[in-house]
């Protein structure tokens, strides 16, 4: 079951956050609204290219050079963090705000020992002992369920995929942030070592209380594991709301075909039904899954539009529930 929200302190606020590219002016990001609270796992999902990393790098302050915050604001513990320098955002980086990549090696140097990489890691901010720091860096390594003395003392290429990805984890989660931000972290992993690394980040985002924002291609994943769930569809965030909900009542038909997508235990005989069209293919007038809808109306391909809320913690960006205002779902819609 995914964990409750601890208290409704804010940790993560994207108002209106959006993100162009400098050379083109082409907007990547469209007004991405977004809050993760204190002890929230937070999951944002979507298709390939459809804008996660980006917002993950322009929390973390990694935008590739050639794009920039064009607009919106990105706060954190409730100040502004957007226009931090590079130096500003470097602080803020390990004890408030870790992340784990997809590519767990680059988190890693490949020539230096795990334990030397987690002791630098450590000490930098802490000014804490060698000794000190070692006590620390076993006990994590411990919590990450690794043969800890062993994999303190290897070497990165002498650890198989799945231990790499605990070590990146154990190094980010050492130093205790108030949000974690797992972009994808299981993909480059078999299915079970992926469901335990993901396991293993919500028995540590519960024992050190903090948010997690985590990113992924996989709605199973986020109904899963996560509290609250937002969905990106080329660039704009399409439906937010509780997991439940979302898993019961998805609203978007995009969220709508991503769920009936999904493989389950039931359905492991039938045919999967494909979201149709490409992925990527996003109208540049009107509503961006236009091209792709099966439910696409006239003023679809004519008018843009913003998230109406449907029911308390569920909105939605799409003309069909534009005239709802209700506490409830409207079959009617549907
Ligand atoms: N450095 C860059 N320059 C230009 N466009 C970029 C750059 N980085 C990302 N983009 C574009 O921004 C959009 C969003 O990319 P992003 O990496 O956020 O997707 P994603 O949702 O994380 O996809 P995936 O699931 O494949 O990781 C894509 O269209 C991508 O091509
Ligand atoms: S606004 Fe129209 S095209 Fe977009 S998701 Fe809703 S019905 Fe489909
Ligand atoms: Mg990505």
């Amino acid at each position: 079951m995914a964990t409750s929200v601890i208290k409704k302190q804010k940790v993560l606020q994207l108002n209106q956050l959006s993100i162009k590219q400098k050379t083109n002016q082409k907007q990547l990001l469209h007004q991405v609204d977004l809050t993760i609270h204190r002890g929230e796992m937070f999951g944002l999902v979507g298709e390939s290219g459809s804008g996660k990393s980006l917002t993950a790098s322009a929390v973390m302050g990694l935008l590739p050079k050639q794009l920039e915050i064009s607009d919106g604001m990105i706060l954190f513990q409730n100040q502004p963090i957007h226009q931090l320098s590079v130096k500003q955002h470097r602080l803020l980086r390990g004890d408030k705000i870790g992340m784990v990549f997809q590519d767990y090696n680059g988190s890693l140097t490949p020539f230096i020992k795990i334990g030397k990489q987690m002791i630098e890691t450590l000490r930098t901010p802490n000014n804490l002992s060698n000794k000190q720091a070692k006590e620390i860096a076993i006990d994590v390594l411990q919590r990450v369920k690794l043969p800890a003395k062993r994999v303190y003392s290897s070497y990165p290429f002498q650890l198989s995929g799945g231990q790499k990805q605990r070590v990146a984890l154990a190094m980010v989660l050492m130093l205790r942030p108030a949000l974690l931000i797992a972009d994808e972290p299981t993909t480059a992993l078999d299915v079970v070592t992926g469901e335990r690394i993901i396991e293993l980040i919500k028995e540590l985002q519960q024992e050190i209380g903090c948010s997690v924002l985590f990113i992924t291609h996989h709605l199973s994943d986020v109904l899963k594991h996560a509290d609250r769930i937002a969905v990106m569809y080329g660039g704009h965030l399409v439906e937010e709301g509780m997991a439940h909900t979302i898993g019961n009542h998805p609203a978007h038909p995009f969220t709508e075909l991503l769920l009936k997508s999904m493989p389950s235990l039931e359905r492991k005989l039938e045919r999967l039904p494909m979201i149709p069209g490409e992925p990527g293919n996003v109208a540049e007038k009107g509503c961006p899954f236009a091209n792709r809808c099966p439910k696409v109306i006239e003023r679809c391909v004519q008018t843009g539009l913003e998230l109406s809320e449907l029911s308390h913690q569920h909105t939605v960006a799409c003309h069909l529930y534009e005239d709802v205002h209700t506490t409830g779902y409207l079959d009617g819609v549907k």
